[in-house]
Parts: C-alpha cells; sequence; structure tokens
C-alpha cells in the first residue's frame, strides 16, 4: 500500500505549475457526449477521476483516447448506450453525469445512484427533479434511476441550493432540449461558466453561466470536431497556496486566474500572508500568482458557502494552516455537512481542534507534530499533506489513494519547490530507500 512520507519543516519556494481543473474537466467530458464527433481537450488533469471518467465514456460507447500531453480526444459519434456501469458510478460521483447526456440524445438512461461519500449524504433530488422538469419520466428503483424521454423540452428550472453539480447537468442536458430554458439559483462556479464556454463554443446557446440565472435556448444537435482548453484548477492553485504560507515559504503559482481564487486570497491575507498577482493586469486572465509568508499567520474564521463564497473544498487545507496560526478560529462549512473527518487526523499531530456539527474550532498552537495519519477524502488528505508539510520530523500518509484523484503530480510539485515528500510502499522496503 502506498503511502506519503513527509518530513517537515523546509519552506517551499520557486514556481509550481497548477494543472487544469478537475471539476471542470468531468463535467466537459460528460458534455462532449452531446457531440456527435470529435471534442479534444487540452489541460486535462493527471488525475485518477480523469481516468475513471474517460473509461465511464467508453463504457458507454464513446471514443477517448488519452493523447498523453495533457489531451483527450473523444468521440462521441457512436455513443450509443443507455447503461451506465454501476461499478463507475459508484467509484466517482460525476459519472452520474451521463444520465442527461443519455436522455438528451438516446431518449432513455439507467445508471446507478452514485451515492454519498465521507462527506455528507450527496443526494441527486436536484438532478432528478430537473430531468423531471425537461420532460423525462424518472424513477429510482434499487439504487438504480432510470429515466425514459421520448422528446426533451425546455423549462423553467429552480435549485433549492446552488448546487455545481445540479447545475452542470442540468445545463448540459437542456442544451438539447427543443425551447427555451432558465435554471434559477444556480451555482455560479468558475467550472459553469468554462462548461458553458465549451457548449457555446460548439453551438449551444447559453447565456447567464457565472450567475445564478442561466438561460438555455436548446438547439436540434451540437457541430462537432471543437478544440477546448480546461481552465485552472483553483482548488489545487488554493492547496498550495496555504502549503506555501504554513511552510514560511515564498512560491510562484502559474497558471492561475486570480479572479477565481478571490475568497481564498482575501483570507491569506487577513491571516498575514504576502499575496501578489504578477505579470497580469486583469484578474480575470491567466497568470502567475506569488505568495509568501515570512512569519506566523493570524487565525481568521473560515465560512465556507456557494461561490463566491470561501470555497468548501479548501476549508480543510485552509483549517491545516490555521492549526498552527495565532489565536483562535471558527470554520464552518455550509454546502456538505460532515466534512471534517481530518480534524481527529491534525488532534494526532497535535492541534487543538474540536468539531461540534458543521463547524470546527481552532487554537493554534506552534508547530504541530509528524505522526502516521489517515487520508478519509481527497481534501482531507490534502490538509494533512498541507500540514505535514510544516510539522516537526516525519509524518506517514496513508489512503493517498484518494488525494490521486484529485492532485495530479502533487509529490513532484511540492518536491520541486523544496519538500522533502516521498511516494513509497512501505510493504516492499527496498521501494522507500529507492524513493528518498
Ligand atoms: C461539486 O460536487 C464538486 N464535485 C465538489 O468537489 C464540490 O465540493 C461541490 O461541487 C461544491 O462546490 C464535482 O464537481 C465533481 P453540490 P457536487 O451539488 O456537485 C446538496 C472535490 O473535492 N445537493 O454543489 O456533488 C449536496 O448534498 C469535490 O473536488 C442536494 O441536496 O456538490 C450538498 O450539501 C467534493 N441535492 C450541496 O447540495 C442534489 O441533487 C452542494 O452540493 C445535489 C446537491
Amino acid at each position: 500500500m502506498e503511502q506519503f512520507f513527509v518530513r517537515g519543516g523546509r519552506p517551499l519556494h520557486g514556481t509550481i505549475r497548477v494543472s487544469g481543473s478537475k471539476n471542470g474537466c468531468l463535467g466537459i467530458m460528460a458534455a462532449a457526449l452531446l457531440v456527435k464527433g470529435k471534442t479534444t481537450l487540452h489541460n486535462v488533469p493527471d488525475i485518477r477521476d480523469i481516468y475513471t471518467m474517460g473509461e465511464m465514456l467508453r463504457q458507454v460507447g464513446a471514443e477517448v483516447e488519452f493523447l498523453g500531453n495533457g489531451s483527450v480526444c473523444i468521440d462521441a459519434t457512436s455513443f450509443d448506450r443507455t447503461q451506465a456501469p454501476e461499478s463507475l458510478v459508484r467509484a466517482m460521483r460525476a459519472s452520474f453525469y451521463v444520465f442527461g447526456p443519455m436522455l438528451a440524445r438516446l431518449g432513455r438512461a439507467e445508471v446507478s445512484q452514485p451515492g454519498g461519500c465521507e462527506i455528507g449524504a450527496r443526494p441527486i433530488d436536484f438532478h432528478l427533479k430537473g430531468m423531471q422538469a425537461l420532460g423525462a419520466k424518472v424513477e429510482v428503483n434499487g439504487g438504480i434511476v432510470r429515466g425514459e424521454a421520448a422528446r426533451l423540452h425546455g423549462a423553467q428550472l429552480y435549485l433549492d441550493f446552488p448546487s455545481a453539480g445540479a447545475t452542470t447537468h442540468l445545463m448540459i442536458t437542456s442544451c438539447l432540449a427543443p425551447g427555451k430554458s432558465t435554471i434559477e439559483n444556480a451555482a455560479t462556479e468558475p467550472e459553469i461558466s468554462d462548461l458553458a464556454a465549451f457548449l457555446n463554443h460548439l453551438g449551444a446557446r447559453i447565456d447567464g453561466a457565472g450567475s445564478d440565472t442561466i438561460n438555455i435556448d436548446g438547439v436540434e444537435e451540437l457541430k462537432t470536431e471543437m478544440e477546448f482548453s480546461i481552465l485552472p484548477d483553483r482548488i489545487e492553485a488554493g492547496t498550495f497556496a496555504c502549503a506555501a504560507a504554513i511552510t514560511r515559504g515564498d512560491v510562484v503559482l502559474d497558471r492561475v486566474v486570480p479572479s477565481h481564487l478571490l475568497p481564498v486570497l482575501v483570507k491569506l491575507q487577513d491571516m498575514g500572508v504576502e499575496v501578489l498577482p504578477l505579470d497580469t493586469s486583469e484578474p480575470e486572465q491567466l497568470g502567475r500568482l506569488r505568495v509568501r509568508a515570512t512569519a506566523r499567520t493570524q487565525c481568521v474564521d473560515i465560512l465556507a458557502m456557494p461561490h463566491p463564497g470561501f470555497p468548501t473544498d479548501l476549508q480543510q487545507p485552509i483549517a491545516s494552516l490555521l492549526s498552527v496560526s495565532q489565536g483562535t478560529a471558527t470554520v464552518t462549512d455550509q454546502v456538505f455537512e460532515n466534512r471534517f473527518k481530518y480534524a481527529s487526523e491534525l488532534a494526532r499531530m497535535g492541534a487543538n481542534i474540536r468539531v461540534e456539527g458543521r463547524s470546527a474550532f481552532v487554537t493554534g498552537v506552534e508547530r504541530l507534530c509528524g505522526a502516521s495519519v489517515l487520508a478519509t477524502d481527497l481534501r482531507a488528505g490534502a490538509a494533512l499533506v498541507v500540514a505535514a508539510l510544516a510539522a516537526n520530523g516525519e509524518t506517514v500518509i496513508s489512503g493517498i489513494d484518494h488525494i490521486d484523484r484529485g492532485y495530479s503530480g502533487l509529490v513532484e510539485k511540492l518536491r520541486g519547490a523544496g519538500a522533502d515528500i516521498v511516494r513509497a510502499d512501505l510493504t516492499e522496503p527496498r521501494s522507500f530507500f529507492r524513493a528518498v
């Protein structure tokens, strides 16, 4: 079983190149099923979830070729299966996004319920209610969601909560639903805007993406032969910013869009971290960010909310930084109900952190101590890596398959910035010594 071995205390420095967005890419890969032809995506992150989605698309009849240079070519001409393998849908929630394209192009769909995971129940009621409004007959039996739609039609859609997944899934599906659709109380994450840009390049007619009201005029079909570059991963960038801060390092994050990171950057600055956009005047443009901390940071409260609030995917890494900051802080997650499993692992490293319901209460300590810890989910794992980089001594992190789902080349990127971290499988003793 592979683990990360981290010796803490080394300030990060130099440049870290940020990869393409996991969550942005997953939605766009599913949307490629709408196209009776080829779509080539660039700046695709080299992470497990992307390959899982690639396999899912193959299983429903599309041809998927990873081109090796961060690009993938998807040809959905022969997309003809109306059933998705349960194992893949259960392995990754975003696999459920194939349900809408099946209805839109094939008129039928049979996909397993994605199920919850370590961070909450994660129901799909908003997705199903929206599909029904778009004209599908939907039923759930024995954990399988079945849908039929002789013909979809435009609809007025309202989300009880600005769900990123439901907004993604319903925007994709309504592109081919004749008539006008509106999604009210839509998610406004940058990944939604990127997905709309992708679909509009293909001939869809979407406006308002990025706001809480998205209008879609359904079209007969989307054109083919399109290339598109995935936006940078703001969550990966924010994770590295926390790592730079906790190690009192000086790091340049390359290929970020500063405005996508605004809530995180403001909080880091409130904590005393220096954040400097480099070489770009427009915060909306792709550029570089310098993140530097020369002294112990100050605690601030964090309220994780839907965008443009503080992202729920970064409340864990910043909690690691808060655990060694001066003062006390409350971290509240208003998006997921069970996203503090990392707290007990941070406590094993000496953090003073207590969880009550949707909040964690942190009192900063001077230093954490290395320990053997377990990643329970993707962003909890990221929090443990951030903590380990500044802890006294060595930390061994198990459960790193969770981390591999969402961070490409994490060890290489951190080692390139001076961190002492290796991936090794101690069941093969030689592998550890070979790696160091
Ligand atoms: C997406 O998950 C992301 N995943 C998550 O990233 C991210 O944390 C989340 O959005 C919030 O930004 C992908 O994009 C693949 P939601 P999603 O629907 O779509 C409730 C990561 O670490 N809800 O916005 O599942 C839900 O339970 C992952 O990269 C319903 O009640 O999140 C949650 O409380 C984790 N019914 C809230 O809405 C529904 O039908 C927000 O969920 C759908 C959601």
